[in-house]
């Protein structure tokens, strides 16, 4: 059965059309005459939904095409035009030369190759002489056999000849081409075609009309353009990625500030006022605004100045830890969420943006994004921490991890977090990570609580799943946009 509402606008007018003539001789030349695309409607019947309709066999035809050698020779067979100038008496080889210029030589290899024509040498002048006066008609005949077929037209009966010659210089053959005879059935010229609505426009809207007309369902099988999308670089599909593993995991997102003051970056983390990290050589410090204020909360600002003097000497200021700079890890945010949490437990990530006053090359920049995590609880211990990261680092396909000691300021222990690349066959660096120290936790509210807490690299998971070696391939104006993956 016909599905009519479906039919798309062509196939309505191919059906409307064959409603007046019972049959069809030729389809594909019905197709040529109304502006049908010949496959398109072989398509449409082929697939049966016209059967009970319409009756149609099959009738291949086979046509002379020119082959791409035949393509080539610019619509005239070589040696014809030479051929042409003979049979006209010119004989004298200067002039027979002016006639044709460049394809002189062509089109008198050609001939020669066929025995039919010499070329004497009579002291100042050169004449071609005519061996075989009946090749040079052949010629002629042969181009008008040619010309025919490249107009697409068929050649008569006595063509034979020059068709088998053509063919064995290879400037034609033969192609089958699949047409059809249609015979219209009774059934299709008593079906009743009503117009149907493709667009479903304001006006129909607004009139009304659009409950009178009917309406084309949608073809979710019909076959659309490649439209070329915008989509998501690889570093956005890569944090999409990670932010989904943390949310199911049970974190809550976290976010803090690209400008932030030394006292969330490094104070309240027990990096000393003197510590090298602090240096401009490490750290972006802004000139505008130089200064951030500190919390308004003078029992935590004492206890870290405290805390900084008796156990690392030296004096601790307010004007040291209030300038403001690009934070330098996300582990600012980190502090900022635990000391407005005032002790309550809970998990915590964020997936952001550091500076870091770093030699730029392939595999570093200045800015890249750290993949921060805390967990607060009670009783956490390290393999708590190593627990979290194996499995985080599993669901993105890398199983095996090696965990090294390492130091932070503000984490005691502090591992470093290493991951089996199999495409090189090593251990690759891709976090740090600890748990928070007492002298941290304390001034934030966290005196009896246990954190397990990571800062892991984003860019280098990137590179790793999505095979991508240089950092200019993921951020900044050339990046990759092929996306494959090549992660497990
Ligand atoms: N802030 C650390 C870094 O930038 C990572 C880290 C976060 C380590 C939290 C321990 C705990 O390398």
């Amino acid at each position: 059965m016909l599905d009519l509402p479906q039919l798309t606008g062509k196939q309505r007018q191919f059906i409307q059309l064959l409603q007046q003539q019972p049959t069809v001789d030729s389809l594909r030349s019905h197709c040529a005459r109304h502006g049908f695309d010949f496959n398109f409607i072989n398509g449409f019947l082929l697939s049966g939904a016209l059967d009970g309709y319409v009756e149609w066999q099959e009738q291949s035809t086979e046509a002379w095409v020119l082959t791409p050698k035949g393509e080539e020779v610019g619509g005239q067979v070589p040696g014809v035009a030479l051929a042409e100038q003979l049979l006209q008496g010119i004989r004298d080889r200067v002039t027979l030369q002016g006639q044709l210029g460049d394809r002189f030589s062509q089109n008198y290899g050609a001939l020669r190759r066929e025995q039919a024509v010499d070329l004497i040498d009579e002291g100042n002048t050169a004449l071609v002489t005519v061996l075989k006066p009946g090749v040079l008609k052949d010629y002629v005949q042969r181009q008008q056999v040619f010309a025919a077929i490249a107009q697409g037209g068929s050649p008569d009966d006595q063509a034979a000849e020059p068709l088998s010659w053509l063919q064995q210089q290879g400037y034609i053959t033969r192609r089958v081409e699949a047409d059809y005879r249609l015979t219209v059935l009774p059934a299709l010229q008593t079906l009743e075609l009503s117009d149907v609505v493709t667009t479903l426009t304001s006006e129909l809207i607004l009139s009304g009309q659009w409950q009178q007309v009917q309406l084309k369902p949608y073809d979710i099988h019909d076959a659309v353009p490649d439209v070329p999308y915008g989509r998501p670089t690889i570093l956005t599909q890569c944090i999409q990625r990670i932010r989904d593993i943390f949310l199911n995991m049970g974190f809550d997102e976290m976010s803090g500030y690209l400008v932030e003051s030394a006292f969330w970056n490094f104070d309240v983390l027990f990096t000393p006022q003197d510590h090298p990290a602090r240096e401009v050589q490490d750290t972006f410090y802004l000139a505008q605004p130089q200064t951030l204020p500190l919390p308004n909360d003078a029992n935590l600002i004492s206890q870290v100045k405290q805390i900084h003097e008796a156990n690392y000497g030296g004096q601790w200021t307010e004007a040291e830890a209030s300038r403001a700079i690009l934070r330098a890890h996300t582990t600012s945010s980190t502090a900022r969420r635990l000391y407005q949490m005032q002790g309550q437990t809970g998990k915590y990530f964020s997936i952001d943006r550091v500076f870091r006053n770093e030699t730029v090359d392939r595999t570093h920049l200045a800015e890249f994004h750290q993949i921060e995590g805390v967990v607060v609880g009670e009783l956490l211990s390290v393999r708590t921490l190593m627990g979290y990261l194996t499995y985080f680092y599993e669901r993105l396909g890398f199983k095996q991890l090696k965990f090294k000691p390492a130091y932070n300021p503000y984490t005691e222990p502090s591992l470093e977090v290493l991951a089996y690349h199999a495409p090189s066959d090593r251990y690759l660096e891709v976090g740090n990570s600890g748990l928070f120290r007492q002298e941290m936790l304390q001034p934030l509210g966290y005196g009896d609580k246990s954190t397990v807490a990571w800062g892991l690299g984003l860019e280098r998971i990137a590179m790793l799943l999505y095979d991508v070696e240089k950092l200019s391939d993921l951020i900044g104006p050339d990046i990759r946009l092929d996306h494959k993956t090549t992660a497990s």
